[in-house]
């Protein structure tokens, strides 16, 4: 079977279950530990953040986003347990096809295997630790590291290392195979993955957020696919800021983006928009996720020539009224921690953290795989224009995010509390929309984004708690 097959689901249907079973030697994830190897628990010792974050109260420590002890503990136990943007089901379609990701700062190869199952390693060779694929995308059928040449198969499994005779006799290929992600699976088109070895499964985890995606994944039985290929940037600020921004932050526009809107706006009486001016609703999630969009009978596609090929009723028939008027069009959304999308200009992204002062951005364009292929490039350009790295209102946002991350060394600046009480007691069920929501000019997304970041944060993760365990794989696995 194809990745699309085994992994898609039907639209309108849950995708399937968490995937096949660890390959690390004795079932763990997180084995870093071989021999006589042990971990010091030092090593990860965790703070306890519940004074860091008041939601109730509308309060943000800046130090969040800067401590870099703190930024170790996300790695551990936000980045590692959730469920990771890892690649789009059109991107594998052959044996051997594979792109490369990140969860985390950990390199991950997707690929699909002899018999189409797509399989998620680590990208981290057994032997000294370096990338066994330093490529983004192609076809293969083997993995071969470039320092020895230690070989794996699209399996993970070791199939060769040079010299293999000079090893002792209990050196055993089997135990050395790559290390695979536990659980893989998608949602209509989006594949995630996560370390977690009992998670709920995915379709769980996203609860009322599948509703506010399906907006830009679900227009028809086809399914959408990625055009073009990624653009990669690196911003000088840490990932959470634009992570809550485009759950909640519809606040900036007016200001941030006012030159765009001046160029937009024929009268060039500056951000006075139509979209400006509109308002609409933010939704709030207890997983963290967010998605924040205007609400109006004339929401559209901005490209015209998707506009004009849409079939607007069609549309309404599939995903009914609240979602055309709404999250359709005009908004973005974040499926927590950092997946990021743009419903009207078919964007979709993840901020990959790289330390607490540093992000690369990934972003890609998804389109309907129905729509023409005039009308596909159209949506591309659009999406490009608009926020590819040189897009009119990508280059506005960082400098803000950029900013604020520089002047938080400060001692002083750090010890200021952010302040998130805008539409603060707003939240509600609107009887339109699933979910809790609150007013399109709120703080609630954010604040459900840091509630649970700080949940997690302040929650041992399951390589903290396995039975002999002194911190993160301290346990020795089965490796001789
Ligand atoms: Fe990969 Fe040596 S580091 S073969
Ligand atoms: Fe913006």
């Amino acid at each position: 079977m194809t990745a699309e097959a085994i992994l898609a689901g039907e639209p309108g249907k849950p995708p399937e279950e968490p995937g096949a079973p660890s390959k690390i030697p004795g079932g763990r994830a997180t084995a870093a530990s071989s021999g006589a190897l042990r971990r010091p628990a030092a090593l990860f010792s965790p703070m306890d953040v519940s004074g860091l974050i008041d939601a109730d109260g509308g309060f943000v420590d800046r130090a969040i986003y800067s401590d870099p002890a703190l930024y170790q503990q996300e790695l551990r136990r936000v980045f590692a347990p959730s469920w990771l943007y890892l690649a789009h089901t059109s991107q594998l379609s052959q044996p051997g096809d594979f792109v490369t990701a990140y969860m985390g700062e950990d390199p991950i190869i997707v690929t699909l295997d002899e018999n189409g199952q797509v399989r998620a390693f680590l990208n981290a060779c057994r032997h000294r630790g370096t990338r066994v694929c330093r490529a983004d995308l192609g076809q293969t059928r083997t993995f071969t590291c470039a320092y020895h040449g230690w070989s794996y198969d699209l399996t993970g499994r070791l199939v060769s290392a040079p010299k293999r005779e000079t090893y002792p006799a209990s050196f055993s290929l089997e135990n050395w195979g790559l290390v695979e992600v536990p659980h893989v699976s998608a949602y209509k088109g989006l594949i995630f993955g996560t370390w977690n070895p009992e998670p709920l499964s995915l379709r769980e985890a996203l609860g009322d957020m599948a509703w506010y995606m399906d907006a830009m994944l679900d227009h028809d039985d086809e399914g959408t696919e990625v055009v073009g290929g990624v653009h990669k940037w690196i911003i000088d600020s840490n990932w959470k800021i634009p992570a809550e921004g485009f759950a909640s932050d519809w606040y900036h526009l007016d200001m941030t983006h006012s030159s765009v809107f001046m160029l937009m706006n024929r009268s060039g009486q500056g951000s006075r928009t139509p979209v400006g001016n509109r308002s609409g609703r933010q939704y709030l999630s207890e997983a963290g996720h967010g998605a924040n969009f205007t609400v109006h009978p004339k929401n559209r596609f901005e490209a015209k020539p998707v506009h004009q090929h849409v079939d607007y009723e069609a549309l309404r028939a599939r995903l009914g009224d609240a979602r055309v008027e709404g999250p359709l069009t005009y908004g973005a959304g974040t499926v927590f921690p950092n997946f990021s999308y743009l419903p009207a200009n078919g964007a979709i992204r993840v901020w990959h953290p790289k330390g607490p002062d540093r992000m690369e951005v990934w972003s890609w364009t998804i389109v309907d795989r129905s729509w023409p292929d005039d009308v596909k490039e159209a949506q591309h350009l659009q999406s490009l224009r608009t926020f590819g790295p040189t897009g009119i209102f990508e280059q506005d946002d960082p400098e803000n995010w950029n900013d604020m991350q520089a002047i938080g060394r400060g001692f002083v600046t750090s010890t200021l509390p952010l302040n998130y009480q805008m539409g603060l007691g707003s939240e509600t069920h609107d009887g339109r929309h699933p979910g809790l929501t609150a007013e399109l000019y709120s703080d609630a997304g954010a604040l459900s984004f840091y509630a649970h970041w700080g949940r997690l944060m302040n929650t041992p993760a399951w390589h903290e708690n396995e039975s002999s365990a002194e911190g993160c794989g301290s346990e020795a696995n089965e490796a001789p």
